[in-house]
């Protein structure tokens, strides 16, 4: 190791004198910034539900690459609340364009911008999303690797006269109090004054997103009574500012309720259309346990390499896999469920789930290749679920780091025909100075052993 930092120091001197121009570029240099900013307020008393979405939040501007977005419930005080107090079912960012006289009205809605979509499938809210958890977001890792990022703010891509805005969407429950905190989260019908509502658009509906909108109430304990708070989301946000050595990555959503024809042929949001985002777990007909296993195939309409990927499951959930081709193992995304009392460990809640890095370049997707995402929940004789969900979400780039010993990957030359041929002379001539050297000295055998740590890191944050 101790050698293998005097190779590193040798080759950085020997691209420092002769290619100047390049060297920010290269991987290594990118200062990783990081802010932390609070959500316009919301107020919660015991059972109520708000469903805000926030046009024209605080967000770094520019043109910049997201390497992570955190995020917590934190009270007036910024003490950090409970998921038993306040649970967070959801919050999700989306990017938007908007005529630059309108960004910054304070009446700003959904209907005066334009969403700009993921890769992903369903054309709803799912495929807008740029990122977004629930209950796990305290110990889930969002974290995008070196010298991968989400590349947004790219002046090329936002139309004259407009800009580049965020909307935050929370979806909070207030717990405190309730008759049914386990029914509350789930949304269970005939615990809110909304379940005559839901009736209208199914007979058996009987649980879910459509009972616990903004605004409804759930059951709370006769004569409970605590005060009305106000509540933020409070985000950190990490990032870089672009620049040619940072590679970008596509992201795809996949919902497992997805019954929409392939690519994006869903039509809407809704128990009847194709992504509904939610199901149901029925209670176990046997005494005992029961293991809900609910599978989709989807065809990926262009190839890459899996950066990143975790899914996304509620109560009840015991694990997700995304398989591909042969039923390989992409990632399995398992949830971690806390076992006390304070915030981020709260008992019987999912306050993470696990995730995948593979090695840069190991997890290949192709075009056109068939994944199947698996979720599985239990049920109980006494206890269904209802309002579940079974999401995954990947990143994928189109290509692998090179191989200079400080990127780490093996080298392909392909990855660096579109650049600038200035640019790629030069690494041309880099590589060459780079060769030379790593022969001399014996890093080769290093990379080599390096190389053939293969397979996931799997990432409990
Ligand atoms: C925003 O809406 C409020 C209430 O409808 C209205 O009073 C206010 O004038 C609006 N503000 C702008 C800038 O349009
Ligand atoms: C549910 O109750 C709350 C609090 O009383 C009320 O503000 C809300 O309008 C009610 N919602 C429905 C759909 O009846
Ligand atoms: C999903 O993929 C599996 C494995 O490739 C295959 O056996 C199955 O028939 C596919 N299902 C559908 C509905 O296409
Ligand atoms: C889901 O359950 C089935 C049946 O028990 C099992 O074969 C599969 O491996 C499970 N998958 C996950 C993601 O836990």
């Amino acid at each position: 190791m101790e050698h293998s930092h005097h190779i590193h120091l040798l080759l950085l001197l020997l691209i420092t004198t002769s290619l100047a121009p390049s060297q920010a570029s290269l991987g290594n240099g990118h200062t990783i910034k990081s802010a932390t900013f609070l959500s316009p307020k919301f107020m919660l008393g015991p059972g109520s539900v708000e469903n805000n979405f926030f046009y024209n939040i605080d967000f770094p501007r520019g043109h910049i690459g997201l390497k992570s977005f955190d995020a917590e419930v934190v009270d007036e005080a910024g003490n950090s609340v409970p998921l038993y107090e306040t649970y967070l079912h959801h919050w999700l960012v989306e990017r938007y364009h908007v005529p630059r006289e309108k960004a910054r009205d304070p009446n700003l809605s959904g209907k005066d911008v334009t969403y700009v979509r993921n890769d992903g499938f369903c054309q709803n809210g799912i495929n807008r999303q740029s990122n977004g958890l629930g209950s796990e977001t305290r110990r889930t890792s969002t974290y995008v690797p070196d010298p991968y990022a989400i590349q947004v703010g790219n002046p090329a891509e936002i139309p004259d006269g407009y800009e580049e805005g965020w909307m935050l969407n929370v979806h909070a429950i207030d717990t405190r109090g309730a008759e049914d905190r386990l029914g509350c989260t789930e949304c269970l019908c005939e615990l809110y004054n909304t379940s005559g509502v839901a009736r209208f658009l199914r007979n058996d509906y009987r649980g879910g997103l459509f009972c616990c909108f903004g605004h409804t109430e759930c059951r709370v304990e006769q004569g409970f009574v605590a005060p009305r708070r106000n509540l933020y989301l409070r985000y950190t946000v990490k990032w870089v500012d672009w620049d040619i050595g940072i590679l970008p990555v596509k992201i795809y959503i996949f919902d497992v309720t997805d019954t929409g024809k392939r690519n994006g042929g869903s039509t809407g949001f809704g128990p009847e259309n194709g992504c509904q985002i939610e199901y149901d777990i029925e209670p176990c007909r046997a005494h005992g346990w029961c293991v809900d296993v609910k599978r989709r195939n989807f065809t990926m309409p262009s190839g890459g390499y899996i950066v990143y990927s975790v899914a996304h499951q509620h109560t009840g959930g015991i694990g997700s896999t995304l398989y591909g081709k042969d039923g390989r193992v992409i990632c399995h995304s398992v949830p971690i469920y806390g076992t006390g009392n304070e915030p981020g460990n709260e008992d019987g809640y999912i306050v993470g789930m696990t995730t995948c890095y593979p090695k840069f370049g190991s997890v290949k997707l192709a075009a056109g290749e068939e994944l199947i995402l698996e979720s599985n929940y239990t049920s109980t004789s006494e206890r269904g679920h209802t309002g579940v969900m079974g999401l995954f979400y990947i990143l994928v780039a189109d290509q692998t780091p090179s191989a200079f010993p400080f990127l780490g990957a093996p080298f392909s030359i392909g990855d660096y025909l579109s650049l600038s041929s200035w640019y790629a002379v030069a690494l041309f001539g880099l590589m060459a100075v780079a060769v030379a050297v790593a022969i001399g000295v014996g890093v080769l055998s290093f990379a080599r052993k390096e190389g053939a740590e293969s397979g996931y890191h799997r990432v409990m944050a």
